[in-house]
């Protein structure tokens, strides 16, 4: 008996020291020593070595990093694979027109050849991963400062160089816990993937910026595309010779649904958080650096949106601009309201008041941490000024209007040119005239003439003046908007595509010399100089300073917790995530359920409302009901949350039962969640998935691309134990 009870208090113990319950992306090689335990008792019927493992197949091998920021993965033994469809969205509108307008109407591949190639498009499939730390760390004991620094990155270097073993894979070195350890990823790249299919953006994004970032969510947000190698499976560059990609791995469908409680793994590639954050950075966040973006950002969202509802070539052409641009904007109005509703700050001051408690206990430890905090709160005050130059000068100047991101790429410096051999300036010229072509297909110059003027207006007006040139404030001062339109913008050979193509294609020194010259490429080298010199030195100064601290900081809470298990902010590379099925309580007196169904589709039809207009076709198929096999207790579900610890790059990610099939794919967080990028909390953060038997219905059944699920292995539901008697 007390052998069972000190048993128990075991497992409590060891529970208890876990980071609260169903937070953190963890690392794959590491589950066995912190997770596995965990996700078995939670449910997961499979092993670590099952998850990750370089001696056999194991479910690594069928997910990869599609494109550069999002999850994707493979679903046959053909190389089928599964993403969101607003992780394909750039693909799906680049293939679109007017004419042949994939987003409005979906696109089906009826055979093969109808694949469409993506150039540029890439998934990565990871080979291997490993610890390097000690070797990155090699030789650097008796260095300090920058003579370290250099001897990690020649380390890094020579890490990369022994580990790549030839132009098929890519090797990536990166650190995590703030540079106290270091991992290489080593990396097979495909590059031959093409687009299968994609459902009509009024059911893969439907709902669209409305409902984003919110739940409940109705979004069937998935694309289907394919990997194509070469004839012995390896990598290639598109050739109509390529032939689908055998996976080493592929997922199977479960047809079974999910439960409350059902244990949930998400695997993927989660971009970038910051959980480790002292208190002043994250005030900062909170109070200035979210809301300058989010100011800047409604006015050109404003604008956007006025001129996309009055022309429908402009609603294709800013769709994917629009939709990038008002993502985060919303994301950082949820992340400020759910960092206020914890008390984020308190939490952060309470945990800073541990931290002093734990190294005042010694004399040594005091030494190492006692000026820590103080010298964060001194340099976050002194980052502040120049942190409010930088959002406005990154969301302004650097990637407010089309025009500017043009001049950006545009060639200005004589002295490089006339340096450079033949061969190197033909690159530099196929290079912009690609820039041109792309630019132009997606530019409406009136569009970008108000967003121009609006935003250098927002410049000046909010920034400090000694953050500006001279020049600037006076031209601003001097000239209306349409002055400034027909004195600056509209004698910009940047608007006029033929005589800019023109003029790149006999690109020499007095072309350069002439480009130079033109009032946006002068105005934007003006701007783009200024802020070089008075904003981005001392910021990434002030910066570099804080990363050291940071650092510091990372490796004595690593300390402090010693022996529990921590996990790394999310950078891109492959994680873990698991939790449970469940819904939530957004606020008092309201409860929402763990997941959707048509029915709320219908609920919301609206034709009107571009965001709601159901096609005709769904609204037949809901209406008798036809949901063939896909349906659970007579209900086409829809989406489903559970309560995992997700960011940007998972969308896309397969979500996992305990049997290792594949039961939705992640697109989402709830609205109340978005501040766990920077801190989690376990009532209210929830990640949002697409059920996948929506996803084969609306293949099979909305599109009629069945064929496509003859190559998926579709696992049955069992017989159904309990029969629901509530009307669908
Ligand atoms: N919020 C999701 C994520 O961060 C989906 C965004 C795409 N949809 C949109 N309406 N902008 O990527
Ligand atoms: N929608 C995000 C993505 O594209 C996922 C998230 O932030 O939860 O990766």
């Amino acid at each position: 008996m007390v052998k069972i009870k000190l048993l128990f208090l075991g497992v409590l113990l060891h529970l208890a020291l876990l980071v609260s319950a169903n937070e953190g992306m963890w690392i794959p090689t590491l589950l066995k020593k912190y997770n596995i335990e965990e996700m078995q008792q939670m449910g997961f019927r499979l092993t670590a070595d099952d998850i990750y493992s370089i001696n056999h197949n194991s479910l690594k091998d069928a997910v990869v990093l599609f494109g550069g920021g999002c999850t994707g993965e493979l679903v046959s033994a053909e190389g089928l694979l599964l993403t969101n469809h607003h992780c394909g969205y750039r693909q799906i509108q680049s293939h679109s027109s007017v004419e042949h307008d994939y987003l409005t109407d979906g696109f089906w591949a009826k055979s093969r050849e109808e694949e469409l190639t993506n150039p540029g498009l890439t998934v990565r499939f990871l080979d291997r991963m490993e610890d390097v730390t000690e070797k990155v760390m090699e030789g650097t004991d008796s260095l300090t400062g920058e003579d370290m620094e250099k001897k990690i990155t020649r380390n890094i270097y020579e890490i990369k160089k022994e580990a790549k073993v030839d132009e098929r894979y890519a090797a990536d070195v990166k650190p995590i816990f703030k540079g106290n350890q270091y991992f290489l990823y080593v990396y097979k790249v495909y590059r031959d993937v093409r687009l299968v299919g994609a459902p009509p953006s009024a059911i893969g994004k439907f709902g669209g910026d409305t409902d984003n970032w919110m739940w409940p969510r109705h979004t069937g947000d998935f694309s289907i595309f394919r990997v194509y190698a070469d004839k012995n499976n390896e990598p290639a560059d598109y050739s109509p010779d390529n032939v689908p990609y055998t996976p080493k791995k592929f997922f199977p469908i479960s047809m079974k649904g999910v439960q409350p409680e059902d244990f949930v793994m998400i695997f993927g590639f989660p971009g970038s958080t910051d959980e480790y954050l002292p208190s002043f950075a994250v005030e900062l966040l909170m109070q200035q650096s979210d809301p300058d973006k989010i100011k800047i950002r409604t006015t050109k969202l404003d604008i956007l949106r006025g001129q996309m509802e009055a022309d429908p070539k402009v609603r294709i052409q800013y769709a994917s601009k629009y939709a990038s641009t008002s993502n985060s904007w919303k994301r950082w109005q949820g992340e400020i309201r759910g960092l206020k509703r914890m008390d984020a700050l308190g939490i952060k001051n309470e945990f800073e008041g541990e931290f002093k408690n734990w190294y005042g206990q010694s004399e040594e430890l005091s030494a190492k941490y006692e000026s820590l905090l103080p010298d964060f709160e001194r340099l976050y005050v002194e980052l502040t000024p120049f942190d409010r130059a930088k959002n406005y000068y990154d969301e302004v100047v650097k990637r407010g209007t089309d025009i500017f991101q043009l001049a950006q790429n545009t060639p200005r410096n004589v002295s490089a040119w006339n340096k450079s051999d033949a061969e190197t300036q033909q690159k530099v010229k196929d290079e912009i005239l690609k820039r041109i072509e792309a630019h132009f297909k997606d530019y409406d110059q009136a569009t970008d003439e108000h967003v121009f003027t609006a935003l250098l207006r927002m410049y000046k007006a909010d920034l400090d003046p000694s953050f500006l040139p001279k020049e600037f404030s006076e031209l601003l001062s001097k000239y209306d908007d349409e002055k400034l339109l027909k004195k600056v913008y509209r004698k910009s050979i940047l608007t006029d595509k033929a005589k800019f193509t023109d003029l790149v294609r006999n690109l020499d020194e007095k072309a350069i010399e002439r480009l130079q010259k033109d009032p946006i490429v002068a105005l934007y080298d003006q701007l783009a100089g200024y802020y070089q010199a008075n904003v981005e030195r001392p910021y990434s100064q002030i910066n570099d300073e804080i990363d050291k601290l940071q650092k510091t900081y990372m490796a004595g809470i690593m300390a402090m917790k010693e022996g529990q298990a921590l996990y790394p902010d999310a950078n891109l590379t492959l994680r873990v995530a698991y939790g449970k099925v469940e819904g939530y309580k957004p606020r008092d007196g309201v409860e929402y359920n763990y997941f959707t169904t048509v029915k709320g589709i219908m609920e919301k039809d609206n034709p009107d409302i571009y965001d709601y207009d159901v096609p005709q076709r769904l609204r037949d198929l809901y209406a008798a009901k036809d949901f063939g096999r896909y349906a659970e207790d007579r209900q086409m579900h829809v989406a489903f949350t559970a309560s995992i610890h997700t960011t940007g790059g998972n969308s896309g990610s397969p979500a996992i039962n305990a049997n290792g099939e594949l039961i939705g794919i992640n697109f989402d967080r709830c609205w109340e969640g978005t501040m766990s990028d920077i801190m989690f909390d376990p009532d209210q953060c929830r990640n949002i998935m697409v059920d996948i038997r929506y996803v084969l219905f609306i293949i099979d059944k909305f599109a009629g691309a069945g064929y496509l699920l003859d190559e998926m292995q579709l696992v049955p539901a069992e017989q159904a134990v309990e029969t629901n008697t509530d009307s669908i």
